[in-house]
């Protein structure tokens, strides 16, 4: 367990008491016991209590993906998580996703293909299709699944047109819209 630093949020509104709980996070298979103001996110717990900086601060409004984390497994905006509601919950960050110092497949294939510029957005990207291959794997439809597919309870096909339909919420700012899909595709080839 990590001790906590129980730092003040320097954006506390004038007048405002915060109010702290004692939480614990469950990140990479870690357990980190937090002194937290209630309204800490998910993502400022990871990055300034816990140190894990992958994942990233866009927008923090929910709009850009660069802060998604999986969350038993399903992948979530972390800048709209409150960390005092996932008290115990599994949190796999970008970090989690090496096993035994071997990137998992998604990260090699973003390497292959060179589906970065900056690499801002791309531990969320990675993320997001991490829980992508997950939700097609388990036969979840998307907005552009054909209507003749949807009673199929087998696995969804992953065509380009899903897998940038299903990465959509994900935004790159570099433009490394075409790499990106290519390597998630080369994960289900
Ligand atoms: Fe969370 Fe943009 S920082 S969606
Ligand atoms: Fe720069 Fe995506 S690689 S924002």
């Amino acid at each position: 367990m990590q001790p906590s630093t129980g730092r003040p949020r320097p954006r506390d509104p004038a007048g405002k008491t915060p109010v702290w709980s004692t939480v614990t996070l469950r990140v990479n298979g870690m357990a980190h016991t937090l002194e937290l103001d209630h309204r800490t996110t998910v993502l400022d717990a990871l990055r300034d209590e816990i140190g894990l900086t992958g994942a990233k601060k866009g927008c923090d409004h929910g709009q850009c993906g660069a802060c998604t984390v999986l969350v038993g497994g399903r992948r979530a905006n972390s800048c709209l998580l409150l960390a005092v509601a996932h008290q115990d919950a599994p949190i796999t960050t970008i970090e989690g996703l090496v096993s035994a110092g071997a990137p998992h497949p998604v990260q090699a294939a973003f390497l292959d293909r060179d589906g970065f510029q900056c690499g801002y957005c791309t531990p969320g990207q990675i993320c997001s299709a991490v829980g992508v291959l997950a939700e097609a794997a388990a036969g979840h439809p998307s907005h552009v699944t054909a209507a003749a597919d949807l009673a199929d309870e087998g696995p969804a096909e992953l065509t380009p047109d899903e897998i940038r339909e299903r990465m959509s919420g994900n935004l790159c700012r570099c433009g490394a819209y075409p790499r990106i899909v290519e390597a998630v595709a080369d994960v289900i080839a």
